[in-house]
């Protein structure tokens, strides 16, 4: 208990001590909150241990990274907006090995971690008054220039290495006729707005940490993102195209995006901008076949179009507007998909409800 309420120092190596308290994160299990100082005392760990701090760490593709990196023996600092939150998501009886820090901590946490992924930002499957499209981006430009910021304010000696930082394929803008790589220029409409001075800051970070971009199509899991609102949509309109159907949905299956995260962490040729989507893009009326045969509704009866954006408002757009996008770089890089085709991806899932 007195061990307890002492100042802790937190570095890498002092990561093992750590997990032999009942509570290792910032706040205790019995809700009093110790102060525990990130030293940057020591240098990121230099063996194939990686530290790894993670803003937007209580997000649905967090979640299962967060996950990949601890049973692949990586230290995880979770970098939140909330503690309560975090514990929420990441009790410490079930992970006692990760660290949580608020806002103010976020600094001192970085220095000495191997790595920063940064997969922050306010939900944009809501409905987009001109308030909400501020904060969208507002919350991605923040949360990245706060954690450059850090990264370029660490002595280089502590310094994390690399940066992999979200984006998304809406950079590029819709098209029902063109395909979009790495090289395309952007769109012209808000959400690549968004990206470009999301990847804008990202950039900022300096030049001797190894900056990557992953623009993320659409993540297909059990336990968020489009295919969650999909599938009760599916159970009442028995299933069917989602607006005409001819538009692209460029998606990846979650899995395969935390193994491309995880390779651009640790794979130095992995570098710039690469498409996180899987290399088969499909029209949104065939996706929606595949998710009606594997959930076993019949696939005729088109879900209307206002009846999608009475549940994802105007961000319904990402689903109505597509654009095809294909992986070239993750291709050339030799990053092997576990699930290229959607209807392989879309049984593995369902399997898991
Ligand atoms: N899921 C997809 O299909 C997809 C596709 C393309 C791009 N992306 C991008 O990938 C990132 C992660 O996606 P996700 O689906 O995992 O998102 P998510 O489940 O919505 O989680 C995002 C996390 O960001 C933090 N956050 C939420 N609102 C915020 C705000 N106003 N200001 C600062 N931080 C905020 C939250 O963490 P705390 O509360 O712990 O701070 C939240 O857990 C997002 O930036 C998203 O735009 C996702």
């Amino acid at each position: 208990m007195e061990l307890r309420r002492a100042a802790l120092s937190f570095t890498n190596t002092a990561l093992a001590p750590f997990s032999s308290l009942p509570n290792p994160s910032l706040s205790g299990r019995d809700g009093k909150r110790w102060r525990v100082v990130c030293s940057n005392s020591t240098k990121p760990s230099q063996g194939s241990q990686m530290v790894v701090s993670i803003t937007g760490a209580t997000g649905f593709i967090s979640q299962r990274l967060v996950q990949k990196l601890l049973a692949d023996d990586h230290k995880v600092r979770v970098l939140t907006r909330s503690r309560a939150k975090a514990r929420l998501v990441f009790p410490a009886e079930k992970f006692p090995e990760i660290l949580i820090a608020e806002e103010e901590e976020w600094e001192k946490c970085i220095q000495g971690s191997n790595g920063v992924v940064n997969l922050a930002g306010m939900p944009i499957s809501t409905r987009w008054s001109s308030e909400i499209k501020k904060e969208i981006k507002k919350s991605r430009i923040n949360v990245t220039s706060k954690i450059v910021g850090s990264i370029n304010r660490t002595n280089p000696d502590f310094r994390p290495s690399v940066l992999v930082s979200a984006t998304a394929i809406g950079y590029y803008g819709t098209s029902e006729t063109h395909s979009f790589d790495e090289t395309s220029p952007s769109g012209n409409d808000y959400l690549s707005e968004v990206c470009r001075e999301w990847e804008a800051r990202a950039s900022e970070v300096d030049n001797n940490v190894r900056l990557v971009l992953i623009r993320i199509g659409i993540v297909l899991g059990k336990d968020g993102g489009a295919l969650a609102k999909m599938i009760p949509l599916f159970m009442m309109f028995a299933g069917g195209p989602l607006g005409s159907g001819r538009q692209w949905f460029s998606w990846i299956h979650l899995d395969d995006l935390v193994n491309l995260i995880c390779e651009a962490l640790t794979n130095p040729s992995y570098k710039g901008v690469i498409n996180g989507t899987a290399p088969n893009p499909v029209r949104l009326s065939q996706m929606c076949d595949h998710l009606g045969q594997v959930i076993g509704r019949p696939s005729w009866l088109p879900v209307p179009e206002f009846a999608l954006k009475v549940v994802l408002g105007e961000g319904a757009s990402v689903v109505l507007e597509g654009q095809k996008v294909l992986p070239v770089r993750a291709k050339e890089l030799g990053f092997s998909f576990q699930y290229p085709y959607v209807k392989e991806a879309l049984k593995a899932i369902v399997k898991e409800l």
